[in-house]
């Protein structure tokens, strides 16, 4: 029998198209919104396989109503939507896709440095708003990034990618905080280790690009913010929940740090009024990191590929709990 697979959103063709050849039957939820986890439930029940994002909310209850899944396969590099541990508990093994959106999300994350830098969302807006006036020759002023201090929060895939361009584009100079020393980035990119409590106190630019996880969540809040110059901007193309947004609203209204550059916000999605829209100093984007067709293709083919090789040899070339798998 062919193994029926729900797909949870409308996914990229390339991928889809690797399912359907080798034969897998496909259920696609065709609606713009997610499926709420009643609906999510209800599918999955009669399905072998779910091709799933960030959007569904695979925690506890999921999986110990849906426990007949053979293989979760999710289409993103963050997993903080699944309860990993009940999965391995079930002994479900759970797929991602690593680093096919590395170029496209370093990519945003420096377009919202220099945005940030230069105000431009808001200068943007005056246009808009019909506010354009004269020009100015002391107003509007941003400031120059070359030669300053890049700070990487989680130096993985993604930030070496930031950081890269920010070395070549500015030389900027990188120092970084990790769980783990990444000597290879270090050499690579002359990158210096230094503690949390630096990071801060040195970064002109600090760019978030770790995991979110119990350690990390709203790590970046009122104290750290207080620890950082009031001349530097704060990035975060990770996850919104790893920073704290009220603490953060109130650093930059009270110039604790010049500004911010967000593509992910706490929570999501954020409410047209929220107060950071209308800062001169921030910019923000609608988690779209990963929005680049050739990322998001690369992405739906290495999900489809986990399905395929876990049926057709038991192996899911991107795993996030291999531990299943060896037992
Ligand atoms: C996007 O946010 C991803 O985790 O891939």
């Amino acid at each position: 029998m062919k193994k029926k697979i729900l797909v949870s959103r409308l996914y990229p063709n390339a991928g889809i198209r690797l399912l359907e050849k080798e034969g897998f039957r496909l259920t696609m939820w065709e609606k713009e919104n997610p499926m709420t986890q009643v609906e999510l439930i209800e599918q999955a029940k009669s399905h072998h396989a779910l091709l799933c994002t960030l959007t569904d909310r695979i925690d506890r209850h999921f999986l110990d109503d849906c426990s007949h899944l053979e293989i979760i396969s999710q289409f993103a590099v963050g997993y903080d939507n699944i309860d990993i541990a009940s999965a391995t508990r079930l002994g479900i093994p759970v797929g991602f896709t690593p680093d096919a959106m590395s170029e496209a999300t370093a990519d945003i994350t420096f377009g919202l440095m220099i945005a940030v830098a230069r105000k431009m969302f808001f200068l943007h807006k005056t246009i808009i708003n019909g506010r354009w006036g004269y020009f100015t020759p002391t107003g509007n002023l941003g400031f120059e990034l070359k030669n300053k201090t890049l700070g990487v929060f989680g130096l993985g895939r993604i930030g070496i990618k930031m950081a890269q361009r920010c070395k070549n584009a500015y030389n900027m100079d990188i120092i970084y905080h990790n769980r783990t020393r990444n000597k290879a980035a270090e050499k690579l990119l002359g990158a210096t280790y230094v503690e949390l409590d630096d990071l801060l106190a040195q970064s002109d630019v600090l760019s978030v690009h770790c995991a979110l996880t119990p350690e990390t969540k709203e790590i970046f809040n009122c104290s750290a913010f207080k620890k950082m110059k009031p001349s530097a901007i704060f990035i975060n193309t990770a996850r919104g929940p790893i920073h704290h947004e009220k603490d953060l609203t109130r650093a930059v209204l009270a110039g604790d740090i010049w500004g911010a550059g967000l593509d992910v916000t706490n929570p999501e999605p954020m409410q047209p009024d929220n107060p950071l829209l209308f800062m001169e100093n921030v910019c923000v984007l609608p988690h779209v990191g990963s929005g680049t067709i050739e990322a998001r293709n690369q992405m739906s083919v290495l999900a489809a590929m986990n399905i395929i090789e876990f049926y057709r040899n038991r192996q899911v070339p991107h795993i996030v709990n291999p531990e299943v798998l060896e037992s």
